[in-house]
């Protein structure tokens, strides 16, 4: 949106994947800017998953480089160029800069929506239980739940749990959020409401990369559409470009099923 800059905040460059034998990801390179949002399309099994976990370390790449906001993650660039891999606890912090939002909301059952924001901030960044109920408070505000604090997610709508996820992961302060069709697991009822939060979430400035099948959205709210097919992103732009005017066929032919 406006706030771009130049800043690059994620950074992958030909990143190869396999599963075994099967090569998933067959060299992908993607830049995502600071404030910049990209929506990543493309038919099932094309990699999308894949792909934004492994910008997440939660996979394990074969080969080419992923930097978050500068650093490569997950290895450490020697003296002579030479990558090694590194420590689990250096990997663990790189981790905390970039919040996730999955299909599935995976909210402590157990505490309440309050307690599941400020778990993290106070057990793994140190905040005070003080500070962190301040901010937890404000964040619930921010997805509209101010009057939820205190109520565990069974009695949560899917739509109000994903936005208590999507609070979780904005209390670790991160650098981009990752979603994975956060609303696809939704009520068709409730699916506005997290869409609406992810868009003020966007004009607030957010770097975010957002897998989903809400073309609306993506219309609306992205700076930069990418497809993937294969395993292979072939092609990126402006939405009302991919959307009116694609130039790959495999492009056409996905878009005309779901559009
Ligand atoms: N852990 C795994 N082991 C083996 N194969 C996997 C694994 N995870 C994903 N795959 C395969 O990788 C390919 C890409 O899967 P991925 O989940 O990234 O696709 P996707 O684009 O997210 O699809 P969808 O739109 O259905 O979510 C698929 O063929 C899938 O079967
Ligand atoms: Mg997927």
């Amino acid at each position: 949106m406006a706030h771009q800059s130049e800043e690059l905040i994620i950074e992958a460059l030909d990143v190869h994947k396999s599963f075994g034998d099967l090569e998933i990801l067959k060299g992908i390179s993607l830049q995502v800017r600071r404030g910049e949002v990209v929506v990543l399309i493309g038919a099932s099994g094309s990699g999308k998953t894949t792909f934004i976990r492994c910008i997440n370390l939660l996979e394990d790449i074969q080969s080419g480089r992923i930097r978050v906001n500068g650093q490569p993650m997950g290895y450490r660039e020697r003296a002579d160029g030479r990558l090694v891999r590194d420590s689990e606890r250096n990997i663990a912090r790189q981790r905390r800069d970039i919040g996730m939002v999955f299909q599935r909301f995976n909210l402590f059952a157990h505490m309440t929506a309050l307690e599941n924001i400020i778990e993290a901030p106070i057990h793994v960044l140190g905040v005070s239980r003080e500070a962190a109920l301040i901010q937890g408070r404000e964040l619930l505000a921010r997805v509209g739940l101010a009057d939820k604090a205190a109520h565990y997610p069974s009695m949560l709508s899917g739509g109000q749990q994903q936005r208590v996820a999507i609070a979780r992961a904005l209390a670790m302060k991160p650098k981009a959020m990752l979603f994975d069709e956060p609303t696809s697991a939704l009520d068709p009822e409730t699916v506005g409401e997290v869409l609406q939060v992810m868009k003020e979430l966007a004009e607030d400035g957010m770097t975010m990369v957002v897998v989903t099948h809400e073309m609306g959205f993506a219309r609306e709210v992205a700076d930069r559409v990418v497809v993937l097919d294969q395993g292979e992103l072939i092609e990126q732009g402006p939405p009302e470009q991919i959307f009116s005017r694609p130039t790959h066929p495999r492009t056409q032919a996905f878009l005309s099923r779901v559009l």
